[in-house]
């Protein structure tokens, strides 16, 4: 299978690029499956039920989340009925949504996505490595699902990577969200798994990690806050990352970048 993972969606500027281009890079890139991070879609702070109609009609089949998921309370309407969108599986037992699902993919495939959100430099949560061991426990790849797609939400590259190691033979790919930069690590671990530390913002670079960029300077300088944070409205560069599976075994074939747009260096897989 083919699935493309794309980073957090930053405002307006990275929503409306990423569903400007998921129908063409369904196309070009003939893929079986898309996931989009969306929890700062909305002006930098959570998600709507009407971004993510707005996403999932573009091409998204699942919009995971974060330590934003729930900023908008608009969503609580939605997150427990429409399993299409995620948070993380690691908050306190009782929180509405859920943090994993199956989807059917063509073909007769079927695709696991789990979100999870980092505990360095993030807020108290659950143990997320425990959280998602206890879900492969019960599924395992290449038997119950043809592919995992781990959307493990955090700040420290550190955590990102043991929990790329921990997961590595078990799920498709690791792919971290959050730090709204990417980085340039891609690889397949030695398990089969493919990894990658963060999949970076699809949000105006031109910005402090998606935020116009005087609010960020000056609280860097004077330690106040003197306006909120509003997105960077320029031109959006999409950044995500693109994955071939094996259907048989579900451990990865292929990891490359995708980063489209005016900002960073270009790179689109060729299928
Ligand atoms: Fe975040």
């Amino acid at each position: 299978m083919r699935l493309l993972f794309l980073g957090d969606l930053m405002g307006r500027a990275g929503r409306s690029a990423a569903a400007d281009a998921l129908p063409t890079l369904r196309e070009k890139l003939k893929l079986d499956f898309v996931i989009v991070n969306g929890e700062n879609a909305a002006s930098g702070f959570g998600l709507t039920s009407k971004i993510a109609g707005t996403t999932i009609q573009a091409g998204a089949d699942v919009i995971t989340g974060g330590n934003h998921t729930f900023d908008q309370k608009e969503l609580l309407n939605v997150i427990d009925a429409d399993d299409r969108i995620l948070r993380p599986i690691n908050y306190p037992e009782g929180t509405p949504g859920r943090g994993f699902a199956i989807y059917d993919a063509p073909r007769g495939k079927k695709v696991m996505v789990i979100n999870a959100m980092g505990r360095v430099f993030m807020n108290a949560m659950e143990c997320p490595f425990r959280a998602i061991d206890a879900v492969l426990k019960k599924y395992r790849m290449g038997v119950a699902v043809h592919a995992i797609v781990v959307d493990f939400h955090g700040e420290a590259t550190s955590e990102k990577m043991a929990m790329g190691h921990f997961l590595d033979g078990r799920v498709s790919l690791v792919v971290g969200t959050h730090s709204h930069v990417p980085t340039a690590d891609c690889q397949i671990l030695d398990g089969g798994t493919a990894y990658q530390t963060d999949a970076g913002m699809c949000g105006d670079y031109n910005s402090v990690i998606g935020m116009q960029k005087e609010e960020p300077i000056s609280r860097f300088l004077t330690k106040m806050n003197k306006e909120r944070y509003s997105p960077a409205e320029g031109e959006a560069t999409i950044c995500g990352t693109f994955i071939e599976t094996d259907d048989r075994t579900g451990l990865a074939k292929r990891i490359e970048p995708l980063r489209m747009g005016p900002r960073l260096m270009e790179h689109v897989p060729v299928v």
